[in-house]
């Protein structure tokens, strides 16, 4: 048990948000992203599109290259940021809020990379967040016969349960405007939205490229998903027991893409593109990407093909992850959304 969900729950008198749990699990003392035990990659809980190989970031490359500097979020290992500096020559900014895995990036990247400590005012470039809005935590909402009630969590006989109480005002009203079929739980991701919301203060002129697994609001909260869409990642297998091992493994929830589209609105930045990552990657040129590579050395190509099929392929990556762009100022159309945008269903 991690000392400091319990100690939260104690001084919160017998009970804590599932958002302060999440918080707490993944970024507070001792926390998944606290500590120092590989996250990603083979030898850690997960692998992202930056960690199959180059082929993500040199296709990204093609849409970020016109942008004199980017800030990426969540950094990770620095695969990207690697790619990304080799790829584009652009400055580039990492706000990262892992210790650990910024001293990782700083022995990746060393002076080629500048980190910040909190998101900058009046950023003109590309600023990039990939998979950072499934880390941020949610609130576990149910919808009852009787009303919207939260879902937080308390101690029995020294373990993690679920315990629900009558929701907040602002929960409520947000979950009021989600019709769903009662019984039903999910997860809205207020703290999320409050993030992209932020963003109409970060950039002055540019784009916001945020990718990440989710859906829809139709999709996400589709009569059959009822059970919402908390998922653990230990080890490569992913399962859904969000008390089993907090702060030693990643706790995630999918992206509602149209909460996040609608607040970037109110922040006062337009939607410029939502496509589905393989037809984003697509539009931005991975076939000649690929095209460049030597066919006739199986040695090589053998892997990049492999990453192609991961990328792209509607059962891996392909569909359920997506590339939402916002921002402001751009005037030339994004070239990852020439075909196949699908904003008109956020
Ligand atoms: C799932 S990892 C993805 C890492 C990397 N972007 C990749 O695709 O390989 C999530 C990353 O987001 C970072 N992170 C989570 N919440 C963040 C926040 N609010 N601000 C900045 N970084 C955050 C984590 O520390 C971690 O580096």
């Amino acid at each position: 048990m991690l000392a400091g969900v319990a100690e939260a729950i104690a001084r919160e008198r017998g009970w804590i948000s599932f958002a302060r749990y999440m918080e707490l699990a993944l970024h507070g003392p001792g926390g998944y992203y606290t500590g120092p035990a590989p996250k990603l990659g083979a030898r850690g809980d997960f692998v992202t599109a930056p960690e199959l190989g180059s082929l993500f970031g040199r296709t990204l490359a093609r849409q970020v290259r016109p942008f004199a500097r980017i800030l990426e979020i969540g950094a990770g290992s620095g695969a990207l940021a690697e790619v990304l500096l080799k790829e584009t020559g652009c400055e580039y900014w990492i706000l990262e809020t892992s210790p650990s895995l910024r001293a990782l990036q700083q022995q990746r990247l060393g002076a080629r990379a500048r980190w910040l400590d909190e998101l900058p005012r009046g950023f003109r470039g590309a600023l990039i967040a990939n998979e950072v809005l499934d880390a941020m935590p949610v609130h576990a909402v149910a919808w009852r016969d009787a009303g919207v009630m939260e879902r937080g969590v308390a101690l029995q006989h020294g373990k993690l349960v679920w315990e629900e109480r009558e929701a907040t005002a602002g929960l409520r009203d947000a979950a009021q405007e989600i019709p769903v079929p009662a019984p039903y739980e999910s997860e809205i991701g207020l703290i999320g939205q409050a993030w992209m919301r932020s963003l109409g203060e970060v950039l002055e002129e540019g784009v916001a490229l945020i990718i990440d697994y989710g859906f829809p609001r139709e999709e996400y909260y589709h009569p059959q998903r009822s059970g919402g869409t908390l998922m653990c990642h230990h080890r490569h297998r992913a399962h859904g027991d969000v008390f089993a091992r907090p702060g030693e493994e990643d706790l995630t929830a999918h992206v509602d893409f149209s909460a996040l589209a609608g607040a970037a609105r109110a922040g006062g930045l337009e939607v410029l593109g939502y496509a589905t990552l393989a037809q984003f990657l697509v539009n931005c040129g991975i076939t000649e990407v690929l095209a460049e590579a030597n066919v006739e050395n199986a040695l090589h190509y053998a892997p990049l093909a492999a990453e192609a099929q991961k990328l792209l392929s509607p059962a891996e990556m392909g569909e359920l992850f997506k590339v939402l762009a916002v921002g402001r100022g751009v005037a030339a159309p994004l070239a990852g959304f020439a075909r196949g945008d699908r904003s008109h269903t956020l």
